[in-house]
């Protein structure tokens, strides 16, 4: 059966960070390398896409303790452990969907988003990169590490696999259920061209988890 995406992240919070450390192959190593992506300068002003209960954020604190942080998420449980680990930190939290949550314009020095966006298509990406790009300062970025599919094939079948599922269970297209959908890193590329970004190298990969840099 599938879950709605915020239930399904609400019944694992507990255990939920050390789900992520102990069985998510690189996840030793990809939090703090995805931090030390992100700027260092005192204040720096940075988005987070599906925060979460703040894996990243912890690694980002350590290296810029003064960081100016607005993190969105869909799962009010997860935003609220979140919350309990960084008392006195310049966080601004956002419960909703960043599909629909406005970003500003050239409001932030780079953006982040971990483990979060492997659920959308591309076509459901370029609007939101789109507005995810405008928001960025002149120089900003994006550090996007998440996992991916090895081939079209795979991606396709996941896709394929999900839409199936839905329909047997009578599920439309107006809520986020949670069943993995990864792109190919070669599509996520195209998607982040689309929407305006100048340039998106791939810096590291853990087995299918990648880092992305999107250059504004
Ligand atoms: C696997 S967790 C990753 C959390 C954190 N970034 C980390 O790496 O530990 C995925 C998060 O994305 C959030 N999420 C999924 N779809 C979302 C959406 N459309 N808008 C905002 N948050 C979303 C979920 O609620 C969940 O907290």
């Amino acid at each position: 059966m599938l879950e709605r995406m915020d239930d399904f992240f609400s019944a694992r919070v507990n255990g939920y960070d050390e789900h992520m450390r102990d069985t998510i192959e690189g996840s030793d190593e990809f939090y703090d390398y995805t931090a030390s992506l992100l700027p260092k300068k005192e204040g720096a002003v940075v988005l987070d896409l599906g925060c979460g209960t703040g894996l990243e954020l912890e690694a980002y604190f350590a290296v810029n303790p003064s960081a100016s942080v607005t993190g969105i998420d869909l799962t009010q449980a997860m935003l609220d452990t979140l919350k309990e680990k960084f008392l006195g930190k310049d966080l601004k939290l956002i419960c909703g969907s960043y599909f629909d949550e406005p970003f500003g314009e050239s409001a932030f020095d780079a953006a982040v988003s971990v483990e979060s966006l492997h659920h959308f298509t591309k076509e459901e990406k370029i609007p939101l990169y789109t507005k995810l790009c405008a928001s960025l300062k002149d120089g900003g970025y994006f550090i996007l590490t998440d996992y991916f599919s090895k081939s079209e094939d795979e991606e396709k079948f996941f896709r394929q696999r999900l839409g199936e599922i839905k329909k047997e269970e009578g599920l439309g297209d107006d809520e986020f259920y949670h069943y993995d959908t990864p792109l190919t890193v070669e599509h996520e590329k195209e998607a982040l061209l689309a929407a305006g970004f100048k340039s998106v190298e791939v810096l590291k990969n853990w087995d299918a988890t990648y880092t992305l840099k999107a250059e504004r």
